[in-house]
This record gives C-alpha cells, structure tokens and sequence, in this order.
C-alpha cells in the first residue's frame, strides 16, 4: 500500500523515488546559494540595489569570519562570549533546510495515521532528507527526523548541527521524545542545535535541541564509551 498523497499537497511524481536535488531544486538546499553567488558575480549593482540581500550575505560572512577567528586563535574569545550559543548553520542554509522539509513531506508512507512528516537534517555543509516510514506492524513506523539521521550517518555525516521538519499540524508539531533522544547522539552542539517546526502553510517555531531535550542522557555516561 501506497500514501503518498495528502490533502492539498502538491501532485509528486512516482518516479524518482530518491529525493533528487535536480529533478526539484527544492531539495537542494543549496541550490539558492549558488545562485545567488553566481548572481551577485555579475553584477554589483543589482547586489548594491538588493539591500535585504546584502545584509543578509554581510550576515554571513561576519557569522563566518568569527567562526574562522576562533579556528585561527583558540583561546581568543572572552569567557563571556564562549558561554554564547554560536550558530553552525547560516541563516540562508537554515531557509533551505525548511524548504527542503516542506517539498519532501508529501513523500511520507503514512496511510495509516495520515500524519504526513518531512525532515531534513544539516551537517558538516550537507543536508539530508527523510519522512516517515510506517508499517501495516504499527510498532515498525521509522519518524522522518530517524530517517533523515539515517540518511546523513550513511552519508558520512556523523555531526550535525540542524534539523527542520515539517508537519500539517497548526501550529507545527515538534519532534517526538525518540526523535530528540536520536538527534543528540549526533548532535554537534546540544545549545546551538538548532529545531525548527514548520508546515506549508508557513508557520515555524524554533527551539535549541537543549531546550527539548534538557539533561539528557548521553554515551558520556556509560563507563569507556564517552563520547
Ligand atoms: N512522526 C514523525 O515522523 N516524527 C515525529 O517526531 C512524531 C511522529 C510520525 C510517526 C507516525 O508515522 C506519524 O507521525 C504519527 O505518529
């Protein structure tokens, strides 16, 4: 059995199955990025006129530029600001990572709830989809935040620093108790890891992994598998 439809979703083709970043630019998240560089390339002008853009690359690079300082000069920082939650994902990359969640929720196989869940998770530079799986042997169901953490460690990509995910809940639902547990084990920072809640009719809510999962339970603690 196949479920691939939902109310008001957009038709999806059957084929491919794999998300493909070519045949729906959507999923790739960093699609955007390359055109905008390739755009602002050509043309100064159109990026000086643009001032919402430029202020959002200017973001980017001041992002970036702290970042590489503390990588050139550890020790650097003052104790206050290494206390602050430093983000691992610019902003423009956090945008494609939600509309990455969104295209891809139509893809879940969830005929038996109808709750119909897209995930992407961002690591190391790279995104990595997934949606729910579920199973006519209830207990079986995979969440879509599990599976996109599949996808990412098949991947290669053991840290991560993002997940946005995608549900048809107003307002957007957050990721279940297992799915928080799953994305700290590879979450690079529990206080900068990013959650985002969104759905297609454009709402979103934020929190930290630290936030939905305080004091958790980590390798850390069983004896000589610290992580
Ligand atoms: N589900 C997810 O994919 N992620 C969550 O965080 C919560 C629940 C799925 C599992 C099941 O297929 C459906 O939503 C209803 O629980």
């Amino acid at each position: 059995m196949n479920d691939r439809t939902q109310p008001g979703a957009p038709a999806w083709p059957a084929e491919p199955t794999v998300p493909d970043a070519k045949a729906d630019p959507r999923l790739d998240t960093r699609a955007e990025t390359r055109a905008e560089t390739a755009a602002d390339t050509r043309t100064d002008t159109r990026t000086h006129a643009r001032g919402g853009m430029a202020a959002e690359i200017a973001a980017d690079l001041a992002e970036a530029a702290t970042q590489l300082a503390e990588v050139v000069t550890p020790g650097s920082r003052t104790a206050e600001a290494a206390a602050l939650p430093r983000p691992r994902i610019t902003e423009r990359d956090l945008a494609g990572l939600e509309r990455a969640a969104v295209a891809v929720q139509p893809r879940a196989h969830a005929p038996y709830s109808h709750f119909h869940v897209g995930a992407a998770v961002w690591g190391e530079g790279q995104s990595f989809l997934g949606v729910n799986v579920e199973n006519a042997s209830f207990g079986l169901t995979i969440c879509a935040e599990r599976n996109a953490v599949a996808a990412a460690v098949s991947g290669g990509v053991g840290k991560l620093a993002a997940v946005a995910v995608c549900t048809s809940a107003s307002p957007p639902s957050s990721p279940c108790g297992s799915c928080r547990q799953v994305l700290a084990e590879f979450a690079e920072d529990l206080r900068t890891f990013r959650v985002i809640a969104v759905n297609p009719d454009g709402e979103r809510r934020e929190w930290t992994l630290e936030q939905l999962l305080p004091d958790s339970f980590s390798g850390a603690e069983l004896p000589g598998t610290g992580r």
